[in-house]
């Protein structure tokens, strides 16, 4: 596997994997990678298709107060399980090569971004709206890759692609877990064994909700028993656990469309963030 850092680089390297006839994939990633990210890869070769990922640490999705500095770096770790999984391609620029001295522009999403961790995150879905543009006009894709992990990252993707014509596939990988139910997440690395435990109450509470909810229970009341569950566990705060409209995001009260379970909550330091699908 062939790892670049310049933008040059790239666009040779784009273009000698362009000699075969074989798709080209993109799997866009921040590193520290796990199981969730290696099944962005494998779910791209299944496909027949060649990889190009990448990883960067956006800064410009990161607010003021959050985790930048201490966000998990291991390129290392990162190239040897790109390289088992089969991956062609690593993109890897510096901060200087993404966002050069001068940089003025920002992609950014209405709608569909506003509620949820855009409320949480203010500025959030800007900056991943922005670098997500800027990696797949680098890199030219056939197809990209994004996981149902982060639901609403999805939801913003498919709708900036759609709206700027860039003419990308978009594929959605189900959300991969632990043995036990916790989603995989670099952020995961920031739990202490007893938080780790206790952060088990997050995938629980969803299947829950989600079983009540589907057996005809009043939706209001499935919600508030999971972030009551949630408060016990010693999740604090608890940012949002909401059904939403699969398609929308927007808030539904009964479920007479496909829905989606989301819900986002902090424990001790570290922020976590899990989705389950409802009703179909
Ligand atoms: P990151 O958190 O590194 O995630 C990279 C990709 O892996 C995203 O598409 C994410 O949804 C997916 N992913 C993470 N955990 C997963 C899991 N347990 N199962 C399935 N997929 C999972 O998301 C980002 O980086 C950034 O916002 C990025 C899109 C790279 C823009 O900076």
């Amino acid at each position: 596997m062939q790892v670049v850092r310049n933008i040059a680089d790239l666009r040779q390297a784009v273009a000698n994997l362009r000699i075969s006839d074989a798709p080209v994939a993109m799997v866009p990633t921040m590193g520290a990678l796990h199981a969730g990210h290696i099944a962005l890869v494998d779910a791209a070769r299944a496909r027949g298709a060649q990889v190009v990922a990448s990883i960067f640490v956006n800064p410009t999705q990161f607010a003021p107060n959050e985790d930048l500095d201490a966000y998990p770096r291991r390129e290392a770790a990162d190239v040897a399980l790109l390289e088992a999984a089969g991956a062609a391609l690593l993109w890897a620029p510096d901060v200087a090569a993404m966002y050069p001295a001068g940089f003025a522009t920002t992609v950014s999403v209405d709608g569909i971004s506003e509620r949820w961790d855009g409320a949480a995150r203010p500025g959030h879905f800007a900056g991943v709206a922005t670098v997500v543009s800027k990696l797949l006009l680098q890199v030219r894709p056939d197809i990209a890759l994004f996981g149902e992990k982060d639901y609403q990252q999805l939801a913003v993707i498919r709708r900036m692609v759609a709206d700027l014509d860039l003419g990308i596939e978009i594929v959605g990988v189900p959300t991969q877990r632990d043995d036990d139910g916790l989603a995989f997440s670099s952020r995961n690395a920031y739990l202490s064994p007893e938080e780790r435990t206790a952060a088990l109450a997050l995938p629980r509470a969803l299947g829950d909700a989600r079983a009540a909810i589907e057996r005809g229970d009043e939706v209001a009341g499935s919600l508030a028993a999971a972030i009551t569950r949630l408060a016990k566990a010693g999740f604090d705060p608890i940012d949002y656990v909401a059904l939403v409209d699969a398609e929308t995001l927007e808030p539904v009260e009964s479920l007479d469309r496909p829905a989606r379970l989301l819900a986002a909550a902090r424990i001790g330091r570290t922020r976590l963030i899990d989705n389950l699908a409802v009703g179909g």
